[in-house]
This record gives structure tokens, C-alpha cells and sequence, in this order.
């Protein structure tokens, strides 16, 4: 899909579907709204004082044939009062929008709602939302049905930029809000995809096909012996049940001066976790495909700022395996030795998560990171805290961890913080290796970021368990693409 920014008179755009913001009570009206109420004779208005609409965000009503307005469709999309829309609610009524011009059978869609974006002072970051919000509007998973379901898809959309006189800000958060939203696509895909196929080199293959033909972006693929050759122990101890070799992926982005010290975003890439011998019930085991929800967040973050020439340097470490039960698994009571040379006691085989980041934590000191960024499925205790709302955020250092949160309150993406209190930290003390893979007493989301935190001494960093936020439950099951506003706008923010 293309999404274009053009200055034009709204009644003579001719889209099959023309996107008009309204006001709940009808009695002001919009610029554009006012022009196309005039060009056909107030039949806007009109309808409005039915009462139909009630013009709050959520709200919408699709009207057919408007006399000299050249559209055929226009929908009228309700925003709330004048200068009222929270952002929340603006995407809000954006969700309403898409899926309403979705449901219309429109190819062409002309969105009218800059003048609403120019009442705050976030404007361009609401244009930036339209964008992706639209960039996801045809998004399915169809790729294993056999049958590709019937549907018109939107083609293109074309941003209506009035009174607006700031056309090469608004273009570049167009194209930023597009951005986000292919590095969402390619993430739900990966995410989505079934463990039989998405395997540890499939990861390291779609890495290689991603970076292809992309100056900036390199990528390297580190096999077992070499990671047995680095000592990554902790790592190959979750690898050793399966018959898929794991991988361990380097991606390098280089938008930025050579000298410039890049951050380091380390995804989970655990392509399907049965628990291991510490196996799991097989009810929403299926689900358990999408545990590398962390490692596809981190592929689809470089595309996004690869795609938006964001000048930064990002490194992307990805270690991927499965977490399979076998005559050659790991056994719970196993103590490893992990690359930082700190032994770990694996009292719990499912605890699988914290010890491949481990491993690729400390590959992260090479970089020198001006701060380190884990993102991970860690958890079953971070969904019980926060749902699926937010991802769990725990950090070494205030000003990363605020940095993220606000990050991720302008992207819609949020993260809320939890504690990572020493008082927690003796929860995964061992009698037998210098800790353990397991906390005792509650509060499992900490304690996991406790175990990750010791290796992570050297430099600041912040832990995202993403557990609940990637994913979509239920039947209609999905990857959701998150964090990857969070992490695009933490870049935009703090690294550009
Ligand atoms: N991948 C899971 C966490 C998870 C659970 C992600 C549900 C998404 C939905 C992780 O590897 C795991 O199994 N964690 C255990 C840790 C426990 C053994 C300390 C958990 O949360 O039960
Ligand atoms: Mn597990
Ligand atoms: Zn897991």
C-alpha cells in the first residue's frame, strides 16, 4: 500500500472512499468537513441533526452519492469535541476508520482529518499514527491457507493536507508512521508463523533476506561450534534437546558516524518452547510458537529505522533455538557455565528465556552500547500483572527506563515499569552454582530480570518482557507487532 501526502481541495478529491471528521453535538464543523457540507448543499449537516451519529471517537457513518463532492463514499468519522481527542482517543477513532474503510469495498482511500491532528500540539505524531495505523489496515496471516480469502484491499491512501502549510514535516511523519508499520508486518509474520517452519534458520535466513540490497544493514549468523567456541554455555544448555541447530544472529545497522556508540536490542528467539523436560500442560502449548516474539520485534525494528534512513547505529542479537525435551536435553539440577564465566544451577528447564539472553547479554559488551535493550516472552507472571496491555519494563538505570515509558506513551506501545529491588535479588541464590535459573517466592517477572541483570553489569540497560503484549489470545490469536512502536520511537527519540 502507498500512502501519499498531497494539498488538495477535499470535495474534488476523487477516492473511492473520503475519510471526514465530524463533532459530537454537530454544531461546529471542521474545515474540510464545512467545504464538502457546502459543495453538496448541507447535506452533511443534514444528516447530522438526525442524530444518527453521535460524533464521539468510536463513532462513524458511511454516506453514498453526496452531490458535488466527487467520492462516492464519504465517511463521516467522529472525533469528539473541538481540541478534545486525547491521543488515545484519536487512535481510537483511527482503529474505527480503518476498519471501516476496510469493510467498504474502496481500493482508494483520501483521509481528511489534518485539521483535527492541527488542534494539539502533537500534530505530526498524529499524522505519524494515521500512517501506521492505515500501513496495517490489510494486514492477515493467510499464508497457510490453501484458499486466499476474498477481499479488496486498499491500495492507496492519500493524506489530505489542507491549511496546512507544514507539508515536508507531515510527509516525514507519514513515512515514519509507515515505517513502523512494515516492521510490524514483518514481525507479526515471523511471530505467526508455525514452529515447523519457523526454526532458528529460518530466523538467521529471513535476517539475511531482510538485509539484502540495504546499505546499512548487515547481518551475521554465529553457528553452535562457534558459539561453543565463544563458551556461550547457557545458551547451547536450551539448545541441547533439539534437533534444530540453534543460531545466534548479529544484525548491524550503521545510519549513524562511525564513531558513534550504537544500542543494542537483544531479542528471544525461542522458536518454540515445550518447557523442556520441565514440560508444559498441553493446553495453549500451540502458543508457544510465538516465544520468539522478542527476536521477531528486533528483526522488524531494524527494517522500520532501516526504512526511515535513521541516523543511529543499532545492533541486533538474536540467539535462537528451540526448548525441546530429549535423551540429550538439559535436566533440571544441570549447573552451566555461561560465557560471562558465572555458573548457573537450571532448577527449571522452562526458565529457558533468561538463559539464552544471558549468553547474548554478555556478546552485547563488545559494542560498547550506550545502553542495551532485551526484549523477550519471558514470563507467565508478567501477563498475570499487566494483561495484555503493556509490556513489563525493568531496568539498571532511571533515565533508561523513563526514556522507554515515554517512548512508548507517544507510540501507543505502552510499558510500565516494576521494581528491581536488591531485596529481590537473593530470591534466585543457589546453595550449589553461583544462582539459579529460578526464583523462589513470587514475583517471577523480577526475579527472571534479576537473573538477567547479572549480566548486565557493565552497561545501562532495560529488560521488556513482552509476554502478554505481543500477543493476542484467544481464538482470533495473533501476533500484535508490538514493541516495535516503543523501540522505532526510543530510537527516533534518544538515538538519532
Ligand atoms: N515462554 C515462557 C513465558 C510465556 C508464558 C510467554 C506464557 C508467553 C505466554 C517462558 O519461557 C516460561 O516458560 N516461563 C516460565 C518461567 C517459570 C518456569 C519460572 C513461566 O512463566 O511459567
Ligand atoms: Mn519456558
Ligand atoms: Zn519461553
Amino acid at each position: 500500500m502507498e500512502i501519499t501526502v498531497s494539498k488538495q481541495a477535499v470535495q474534488e478529491t476523487n477516492a473511492q472512499c473520503l475519510i471526514l471528521p465530524v463533532y459530537a453535538g454537530g454544531r461546529s464543523m471542521a474545515p474540510e468537513t464545512e467545504a464538502c457540507n457546502e459543495a453538496c448543499g448541507g447535506a452533511i449537516e443534514g444528516f447530522m441533526k438526525r442524530g444518527d451519529l453521535s460524533g464521539e471517537p468510536g463513532s462513524r457513518a458511511m454516506l453514498y452519492d453526496l452531490p458535488g463532492i466527487k467520492s462516492p463514499r464519504v465517511l463521516l468519522i467522529g472525533c469528539g469535541a473541538p481540541g478534545s481527542m486525547s491521543l488515545t482517543h484519536w487512535r481510537k477513532m483511527l482503529d474505527t476508520a480503518v476498519a471501516a474503510a476496510g469493510e467498504a469495498n474502496a481500493r482508494t482511500v483520501a483521509v481528511a482529518l489534518t485539521s483535527v491532528a492541527l488542534e494539539n500540539a502533537d500534530t505530526n505524531l498524529r499524522l505519524q499514527h494515521l500512517a501506521q495505523a492505515f500501513g496495517l489496515a490489510n494486514y492477515r496471516f493467510t499464508a497457510f491457507k490453501s484458499k486466499q480469502p476474498k477481499r479488496t484491499n486498499i491500495a492507496r491512501v492519500t493524506l489530505i493536507v489542507g491549511a496546512h502549510d507544514a507539508l515536508p514535516a507531515a510527509k516525514r511523519a507519514a513515512a515514519t508512521g509507515a515505517a513502523i508499520a512494515a516492521g510490524m508486518r514483518y514481525t507479526r509474520d515471523l511471530a505467526n508463523r508455525p514452529a515447523n517452519e519457523c526454526t532458528p534458520a529460518y530466523l538467521a535466513s529471513s535476517a539475511r533476506g531482510m538485509v539484502k540490497g540495504r546499505s546499512r544493514l548487515s547481518v551475521k549468523v554465529l553457528s553452535e561450534a562457534e558459539m561453543k567456541k565463544l563458551g556461550m554455555g547457557a545458551l547451547l544448555s536450551v539448545a541441547a534437546g533439539s534437533a534444530q541447530p540453534a543460531k545466534f544472529i548479529v544484525l548491524e545497522y550503521k545510519g549513524g558516524a562511525k564513531t558513534r556508540r550504537p544500542v543494542a536490542l537483544v531479542g528471544k528467539g525461542v522458536t518454540f518452547d515445550t518447557g523442556g523436560i520441565s514440560i508444559k500442560p498441553a493446553a495453549n502449548m500451540a502458543e508457544m510458537k510465538y516465544d520468539m516474539a522478542g527476536a521477531a520485534s528486533v528483526l522488524g525494528t531494524m527494517l522500520a529505522i532501516d526504512d526511515m534512513a535513521l541516523n543511529a547505529n543499532v545492533v541486533g542479537l538474536i540467539p535462537a533455538t528451540e526448548n525441546m525435551p530429549s535423551g540429550t536435553a538439559t535436566k533440571p539440577g544441570d549447573v552451566v557455565t555461561s560465557m560471562s564465566g558465572q555458573t548457573i544451577e537450571i532448577l527449571n528447564t522452562d526458565a529457558e528465556g533468561r538463559l539464552i539472553l544471558s549468553d547474548a547479554l554478555t556478546y552485547a559488551e563488545r559494542y560498547n552500547p550506550t545502553a542495551v535493550i532485551d526484549i523477550a516472552t519471558l514470563t507467565g507472571a508478567c501477563i498475570v500483572a499487566l494483561g495484555h496491555h503493556a509490556s513489563g519494563l525493568m531496568a539498571n538505570d532511571d533515565e533508561l527506563a523513563e526514556h522507554l515509558i515515554a517512548s512508548g506513551n507517544k507510540a501507543g506501545d505502552r510499558a510500565w515499569r516494576l521494581p528491581l529491588w536488591d531485596d529481590y535479588q537473593s530470591q534466585i541464590d543457589s546453595n550449589v552454582a553461583d544462582f539459579a535459573n529460578l526464583g523462589v517466592q513470587g514475583a517471577g517477572s523480577i526475579t527472571a530480570a534479576c537473573f538477567l541483570s547479572r549480566f548486565a553489569k557493565s552497561f545501562k540497560w532495560a529488560h521488556l518482557d513482552i509476554a502478554g503484549s505481543a500477543w493476542n489470545p484467544g481464538q482470533n490469536k495473533a501476533a500484535t507487532g508490538r514493541p516495535v512502536p516503543l523501540l522505532v520511537q526510543y530510537l527516533i527519540d534518544h538515538a538519532g
